[in-house]
């Protein structure tokens, strides 16, 4: 996958953002504002995307970027360099959810504090078994059903996911709502169909419990037909 090619599919630096990238933006205000997670971050799958850790980056003490994919870690090193993609509008948008000052200033200090508390950028290959680690949250959004040829890899992937949670821990999941692929540019991509009663029992059976869900369901005219939000907690 192109980061470059993905980034203008879904994530546009066109300041007027469309149902579902306000939708996004919306959960994860609502999520972390909620939750205020302390400790450590993994993101999972990150891709060349920084918009779910926006609000998330006011809370978490640090933050470990990744992907298997390294063109797309080299656009986020490019991005905390103060090159690359252009996230301000984002950035902006998440505060004005967050009700807090939008103006030049504000948008400044949060990127600062973005990139202030991205503690590396590396590779993590989601569908081998490893944790040299354990975090208070995970982050994976449109990505372990994105990246699975089976349903069995998919458990699997979400099983790895979440082997990286401490007790107590958070993850944040996004899923695609009963879709069989996703586009980037004109490449399609397989993807495993999901329903909120599957993510449910899926969860379930890996010991966790789910504390809030929303979808957006089926648009016909969308370029993934909808999306699944899940915030779980591991059970103790
Ligand atoms: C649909 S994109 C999602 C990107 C980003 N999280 C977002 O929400 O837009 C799927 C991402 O999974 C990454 N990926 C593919 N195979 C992977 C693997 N085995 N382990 C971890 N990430 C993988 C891709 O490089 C890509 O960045």
């Amino acid at each position: 996958m192109s980061p470059k090619e993905y980034l203008r599919t879904y994530y546009s630096d066109d300041p007027s953002f469309d149902y579902e990238e306000g939708f996004h933006l919306n959960w994860w205000q609502h999520c972390y504002d909620t939750s205020k997670p302390q400790g450590s971050m993994l993101v999972i799958g990150g891709g060349p995307v920084i918009s779910s850790i926006i609000t998330a980056s006011k809370y978490v003490d640090s933050i470990d970027f990744t992907d298997f994919n390294n063109e797309c870690l080299a656009e986020v090193k490019q991005w905390v360099e103060g090159e690359g993609h252009n996230w301000d509008f984002y950035v902006k948008k998440a505060l004005e959810l967050e009700t807090q000052p939008t103006d030049t200033c504000g948008i400044e200090a949060r990127t600062k504090l973005i990139k202030n508390k991205i503690n590396n950028i590396t590779q993590l290959d989601i569908l081998q078994p490893h944790i040299e680690k354990e975090y208070n949250v995970v982050d994976a959004h449109f990505v372990l059903d994105c990246i699975s040829d089976s349903k069995d890899i998919f458990l699997q992937s979400l099983q790895n996911a979440c082997n990286f949670l401490k007790e107590n821990g958070i993850f944040q999941g996004a899923f695609l709502n009963r879709t069989n692929g996703w586009l980037s540019g004109n490449n399609f991509y397989k993807s495993i169909p999901l329903t909120e009663d599957e993510l449910d029992k899926c969860f379930s059976d890996l010991g966790f419990k789910i504390l809030k869900s929303a979808s957006i369901s089926l648009k016909e005219d969308s370029r993934t037909g909808g999306y699944i939000f899940v915030k779980a907690i591991r059970a103790s």
